[in-house]
């Protein structure tokens, strides 16, 4: 087991771009209606970026917001790694773009992607590097712009992705609050079951590839649906069974926002009363590698999320990845 207890998170910073798409919109663009939505997925709203704004560009937004609430400058920290599955172009990484855009020229970073697990992925990699010690200060940025991937004549799609950007700041902890266990598995028999096969080595972009649609994001929802509801449940529930503890004894719970069914479902089986469970999905979709920040967020703001709090989080996404983070919320 290990052991992450001395990291802590210390500052919380997120950003949806301003322009919202309303299931009102969508009725008017797909074969669909608001009841469907609503009561398949729980989401009303998303926000989506305008033509030219970029997942470099939400990234550095929540980046500046995180800094600001820590009272830091950028060149303070020492690491950037930005989660995604939308950068800006596969190369350079994105943390090289939020690098740059900061202007924190000594600052080291990379990119990770687990598709929706990516976030808690790249924070149990920032723990890491603090928890050895060579790393003070390390920003974890969860940052999509699901938009660009998206086929906006797939109503199976489209009605449930959203972009958006949450960063958090990882210290070594002084007290006995902050990060106390991750647990993550990888399941690579679900790669058929959401993809997006065109753009990389073995599909490279082609007017063919363009043509059949490779370049948005292909979804058996069903399946990955069943397996979400599943292993969401699973893996909270050995994390905590790890700990000696139970749904009841979880302050926050704090889940990718995929669909409110899988959140409700998991809780529901966790033994968690309604109230402690965050859901976001209806205000931003699923923002993919944002959802778990941006879910933190709302929960600060609904006063979900105290100091000392014991927090719950958890994630599956595409590949298909799963992971769960238990920590002690820092401040
Ligand atoms: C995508 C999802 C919302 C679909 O909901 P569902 O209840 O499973 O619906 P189904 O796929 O069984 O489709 C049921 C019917 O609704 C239709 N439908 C699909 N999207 C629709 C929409 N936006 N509006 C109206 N009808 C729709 C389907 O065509 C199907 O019609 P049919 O019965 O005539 O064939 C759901 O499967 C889901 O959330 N899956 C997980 C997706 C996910 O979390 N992805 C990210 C992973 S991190």
């Amino acid at each position: 087991m290990t052991e992450l207890a001395r990291v802590k998170i210390s500052a919380l910073g997120t950003y949806v771009p301003p322009r919202l798409l309303t299931n009102a919109d969508l009725e008017k663009m797909v074969e669909t209606t608001n009841q469907w939505i609503l009561e398949r997925t729980g989401i009303y709203e998303r926000h989506m970026v305008d033509k030219g704004v970029a997942t470099s560009d939400l990234a550095l937004e929540a980046a500046k917001k995180a800094l600001c609430e820590r009272k830091i400058e950028a060149s303070d920290l020492d690491t950037i790694i930005v989660a995604t599955v939308t950068p800006d172009m596969l190369f350079p990484c994105s943390a090289c773009l939020v690098q740059h855009k900061l202007g924190a020229k000594q600052v080291w970073g990379f990119d990770m992607n687990a598709a929706c697990s990516s976030f808690l992925y790249a924070l149990q990699v920032g723990a890491n590097l603090v928890a050895t010690g060579a790393h003070h200060k390390v920003m974890v940025i969860g940052a999509d712009v699901m938009s660009s991937i998206i086929d906006y004549t797939d109503r199976a799609t489209c009605v449930i992705f959203g972009d958006g950007a949450g960063a958090v700041i990882l210290e070594p902890a002084e007290d006995s609050l902050g990060l106390i266990d991750f647990l993550y598995e990888i399941e690579g028999a679900g790669g058929v079951s959401l993809y997006m096969p065109g753009g990389g080595s073995l599909n490279p972009s082609s007017h063919e590839t363009v043509d059949k649609k490779m370049h948005y994001v292909h979804q058996d929802g069903q399946a990955v649906f069943k397996f979400a509801v599943k292993k969401m449940a699973e893996v909270c529930e050995t994390l905590l069974k790890r700990h000696g503890l139970t749904g009841q004894d979880i302050d926050a719970f704090i889940p990718h926002q995929a669909n409110k069914r899988i959140i409700t479902a998991t809780a529901d089986r966790l033994g968690m009363p309604e109230e402690k469970v965050v859901i976001n999905i209806d205000r931003y979709g699923n923002t993919t590698s944002a959802t778990i920040p941006l879910a933190m967020d709302t929960a600060r703001q609904e006063g979900k999320l105290k100091k000392g709090d014991l927090v719950l989080s958890a994630a599956v996404g595409a590949g298909f990845t799963v992971g769960a983070a238990l920590f002690r919320w820092a401040f």
